[in-house]
């Protein structure tokens, strides 16, 4: 299996390929890489797979509506051409003054999972996230398979979220030590707003005349 990564240090890349050695016989090799324009229809195409027309319905999609993933944090796989896994991060008010990021949607294609794609998207995510001084992160998701990055359901007891969530399920991890440990409130969107496009601004003005 041949990776392109980037971690900050040594310590986190022998972690990884402690992951990545499982199954290497079976595995394709594949670009772990920063999203392009390019890749949105195909990343689009592989978060319906994965979780169907609800997950706009998702409480955290109203953290992400309208919204640019963090600077740096929107990642995709690549194997010989085609996207095979995608996860981006995103900038949260994670109550009063407390910033943080909102982890997701991570999402393997069906033909790459158990290959440990989905660990080594987590781990490169996460290490870039702390390369760039982001402090905490947080997320809504199955927690036996977060737990293993270390997210955890205490982290966020002071926390909520602008829309119904199960409380197991909402988990938090601290990349610098005590940083969520006076988080409190609701968590708001805190991301830079997605640009209007040319064709977006002349059909509402249209409208508008
Ligand atoms: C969850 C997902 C990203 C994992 O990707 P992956 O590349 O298969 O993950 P890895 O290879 O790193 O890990 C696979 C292991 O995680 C386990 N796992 C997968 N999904 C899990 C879940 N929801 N809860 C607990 N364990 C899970 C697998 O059973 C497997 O276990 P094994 O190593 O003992 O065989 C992928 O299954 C996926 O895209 N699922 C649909 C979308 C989704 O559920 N996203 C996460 C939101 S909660």
């Amino acid at each position: 299996m041949a990776f392109e990564l980037s971690f900050p240090n040594a310590v986190d890349a022998r972690r990884f390929r402690a992951v990545a050695a499982r199954d290497v016989a079976a595995a394709p090799s594949f670009v772990l890489r920063e999203e392009r324009a390019e890749d949105v229809d195909a990343r689009e195409a592989l978060l319906d797979e994965a979780f169907g027309p609800a997950r706009f319905l998702k409480t955290c999609e109203r953290l992400r509506a309208g919204r640019v993933p963090a600077r740096g944090l929107a990642l995709v796989a690549e194997d010989e051409g085609s996207i095979v896994a995608t996860l981006r991060l995103w900038s949260v008010n994670a109550g009063m003054g407390c910033a943080a990021l909102l982890l997701g949607p991570l999402a393997v294609a069906r033909s790459h999972r158990s290959l440990g794609l989905g660990a080594t998207m987590m781990e490169e995510g996460l290490a870039r996230a702390a390369a760039r001084g982001h402090r905490a992160v947080i997320l809504v998701g199955d927690a036996p398979y977060y737990a293993r990055f270390g997210f955890d359901a205490a982290l966020t007891e002071g926390l909520s979220l602008p829309g119904p969530v199960e409380r197991e399920r909402f988990l938090g991890l601290e990349l610098i030590e005590g940083a969520l440990r006076d988080a409190r409130g609701l968590v708001s969107a805190a991301g830079a707003r997605v640009a209007a496009s040319p064709r977006r601004v002349a059909r509402a003005s249209a409208r508008a005349a």
